[in-house]
């Protein structure tokens, strides 16, 4: 009997230390577009380029570039390639995210990827935005001192899409939000503002909370099963 009731308090310790585990590991990955940046810049830094500058205007600007697609994937890259007019970086991007259009400076890189199936940052790095050598010339270029990320779906769900904005203007004075603080324009990701955002997809929480759900079912079993 004591050895049972040991048990349990083992199995019920072991479930909680699985659930706040959980938790934190949700908060580590909670914004995409931050874990985007971060892969990027520990590729620039092994390759001897210095590590950028994560401005959260330029970053903005990035998810107002994705939407300017309107979810049509078959416009990024390729023979029927577009891409927004530079106009639209003052007439639009910078009022929708609140940014002070003297500000804005020059943009001196561009990544942009989508695809159907949703992919975890660390795979959009290496298997969506860098391709080929000029993909690398742009991650590597000695003349970015900062660089933005954005992520969105397209209502909700499928295609997705990834931008990575960089440009070699000084971090503190430009991209300036109006009144210092972000504008956080939903629904999509972007980096450097410190907020938690899965706006991309929903089912990487709920699948740990699947799998804490399982392990607690198994262990209840276990318990049972004595
Ligand atoms: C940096 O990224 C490139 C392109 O994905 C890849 O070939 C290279 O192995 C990466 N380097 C490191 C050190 O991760
Ligand atoms: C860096 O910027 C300078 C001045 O705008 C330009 O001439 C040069 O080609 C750029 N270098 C790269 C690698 O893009
Ligand atoms: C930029 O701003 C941050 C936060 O306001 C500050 O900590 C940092 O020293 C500034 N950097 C420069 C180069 O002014």
């Amino acid at each position: 009997m004591a050895m049972t009731i040991w048990f349990l308090l083992f199995t019920l310790l072991f479930i909680f230390s699985l659930a706040a585990d959980a938790d934190t590991q949700i908060k580590v990955t909670n914004n995409p577009a931050d874990k985007l940046v971060t892969e990027l810049n520990n590729n620039r830094t092994e390759h001897k380029a210095s590590a950028l500058y994560d401005n959260p205007g330029l970053a903005c600007i990035a998810l107002q570039y994705i939407k300017a697609y309107q979810g049509d994937c078959s416009a990024v890259g390729g023979p029927n390639g577009k891409k927004p007019a530079d106009s639209k970086f003052a007439e639009t991007f910078a009022p929708n995210c609140g940014i002070q259009a003297s500000t804005l400076s020059q943009i001196t890189g561009r990544l942009l990827g989508c695809q159907t199936k949703y992919v975890h940052a660390s795979e959009v790095f290496s298997e969506i935005l860098i391709r080929n050598s000029k993909s690398l010339d742009i991650l590597y270029n000695k003349n970015h001192t900062q660089v933005g990320a954005a992520t969105s779906g397209t209502d909700g769900g499928s295609p997705y899409f990834w931008c990575v904005l960089f440009s070699s203007g000084k971090p503190n004075s430009t991209f300036v939000f109006e009144g210092g603080v972000a504008k956080l324009t939903r629904p999509g990701c972007f980096s450097g503002a410190n907020d938690e955002c899965s706006g991309a997809h929903d089912w990487s929480q709920s699948h740990l909370l699947w799998s804490f759900a399982a392990t607690a079912l198994i262990a209840l079993w276990y318990v049972l099963g004595l």
